[in-house]
């Protein structure tokens, strides 16, 4: 990519019809609007113009997605301020508010948590949670797996970046899943609306929420601060109260608070949303679920994890991730002018037949034996911004999935697919990814669930 400050500007094509007009539609079929437009202009790359963000270039095209990721971070960056960034809601503080050398020096601090060895180091406390989750979930009764992947990856998670058991811990538990909820809302709504109008207003609420998160921390820190053992901690509080700024500053307070809900508001609904998908998928092929469950049995992982893969590439719980051009540039044939959002659509890459024979279908062997395509591939974005989690994610999921394989056997269901509901960030099965399971443990004496299983593994899961 280059700046092309001498070229006129030349935008992919896109409709022609009214910004609200576009709204509308982007509302109601948020990336689906993109799909839908990527089809009618037989291009994967469209402009298109969307309240709060403006005039905005949907890119899906690996080359052009691999150029937009691998860019310097002179020409195009990810909003860090403004429509399109979380400061509002994590603070200057968090990662998300954060560019260049700033950047790169909090990422310094907080990758090495979630990659290489560390991350196998936390498999233990994921297989607890899911332990502890499953032993309240029902036997031969449908009900909603959903809320239960986000415990298990919120108690996974907050384990990790905070070390500590305790009081401090459980009311982290119970406060998160609303704190999220609300900020989900809230990232959507324009700024000049995020005002506190009391209690009952989403923004009001949420500040409430974020003062209780703030108080929880900051007794945290003071003790960390004071304890002797503190240079033998393994969490990230610790880390980010030892880590220094080039210049030996230590992090404020503040900017710790923000980074710690960062990585927690990121790391589990995300995780979580799409261990539900799993569910939802695997429920709805049978031959696949009986396959894994051999596998597990057997010690095995390599359909596991091309399953991880493929759920991912189906159903990305991030349709997207934002960038914005700071100069004007040429991005394959077209020229951007500044100031533009560029909209990285995770969803179209993914359903794009050129990367993927038979995209629509789910069909976890197209990874058995082989690695995704980088650029194609990329529910976890991509280059200085790439998420930090990814390998800590695809940890836990797969302990997640090798754990609930090896305890329970899901029935399989003829049930349609699981439509999917947008909750503001992030995309979730819109029933909430219904289950019916049985303890293996008494799968002998359950006969009739048996049969039941049974005359099910004919389904045609592919028809889905
Ligand atoms: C399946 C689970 C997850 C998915 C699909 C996901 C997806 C993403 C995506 C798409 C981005 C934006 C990347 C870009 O703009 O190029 C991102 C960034 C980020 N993610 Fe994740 N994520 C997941 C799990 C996690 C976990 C477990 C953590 C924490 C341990 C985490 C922490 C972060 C952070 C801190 C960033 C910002 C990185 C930066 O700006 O430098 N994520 N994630």
């Amino acid at each position: 990519m280059a700046t092309a400050t001498t070229e006129a500007v030349r935008l992919p094509p896109g409709p022609r019809i009214p910004k609200p007009v576009q709204g509308v539609a982007f509302l109601a079929a948020g990336h689906g609007m993109f799909v839908a437009l990527a089809r009618r202009y037989g291009s994967a790359v469209i402009s298109v113009n969307l309240p709060i963000l403006g005039p905005a270039v949907v890119i899906s095209d690996p080359v052009l997605v691999k150029d937009v990721f691998n860019t310097s971070t002179d020409l195009i960056e990810r909003p860090t301020s403004g429509p399109g960034s979380l400061r509002d809601v994590l603070g200057a503080g968090s990662m998300f508010s954060l560019a260049g050398d700033q950047l790169r020096a909090r990422r310094k601090v907080v990758v090495p948590h979630f990659a290489g060895k560390r991350v196998r180091s936390y498999e233990e406390i994921v297989e607890e949670e899911v332990m502890r989750e499953i032993a309240t979930w029902p036997e031969g009764r449908e009900f909603e797996t959903l809320p239960s992947m986000i415990r298990i990856t919120l108690g996974a998670i907050l384990r990790a970046v905070f070390g500590a058991e305790g009081p401090a811990l459980d009311e982290l538990r119970d406060l998160l899943p609303s704190m999220v909820t609300i900020a989900s809302l809230i990232v959507v709504v324009p700024l000049r609306m995020r005002r506190d109008l009391g209690r009952w207003s989403p923004w009001g609420r949420y500040l409430r929420y974020r003062r209780r998160f703030d108080a929880v921390v900051d007794s945290l820190i003071a003790a960390a601060r004071v304890d002797p053992a503190l240079e033998e901690r393994s969490d990230v509080l610790a880390m980010l109260v030892q880590a220094r700024y080039d210049n030996g500053e230590p992090l404020p307070d503040r900017h710790i608070a923000d980074e710690l809900l960062t990585l927690v508001i990121a790391g589990h609904e995300t995780t979580g949303l799409t261990l539900a998908w799993a569910a939802e998928r695997l429920c709805r092929h049978p031959r696949l679920l009986s396959r894994l469950t051999e596998e597990v049995d057997a010690g095995g992982s390599e359909l596991r994890q091309a399953t991880i893969w493929e759920v991912q590439r189906v159903r990305p719980v991030l349709d997207g991730t934002p960038r914005r051009t700071k100069t004007r540039i040429r991005l394959g044939d077209w020229v951007i002018p500044e100031d533009t959002h560029l909209i990285i659509s995770i969803r179209l890459a993914h359903g794009s037949e050129e990367s993927f024979s038979d995209a629509a279908l789910f069909n976890p062997d197209r990874f058995v034996g082989a690695v995704p395509k980088p650029f194609a591939w990329i529910p976890f974005g991509g280059g200085v911004n790439r998420c930090v989690g990814a390998a800590f994610a695809n940890m836990e999921i797969d302990v997640t999935l090798r754990t609930l394989l090896r305890e329970l056997r899901f029935t399989p269901t003829n049930a349609p697919g699981e439509r999917r509901r947008w909750r503001g960030g992030a995309t979730a099965p819109a029933r909430g990814a219904r289950a019916v399971v049985y303890r293996r443990t008494k799968d002998a004496s359950s006969g009739a669930a048996h049969n039941r299983r049974t005359s099910l593994e004919t389904v045609q899961a592919a028809k889905k």
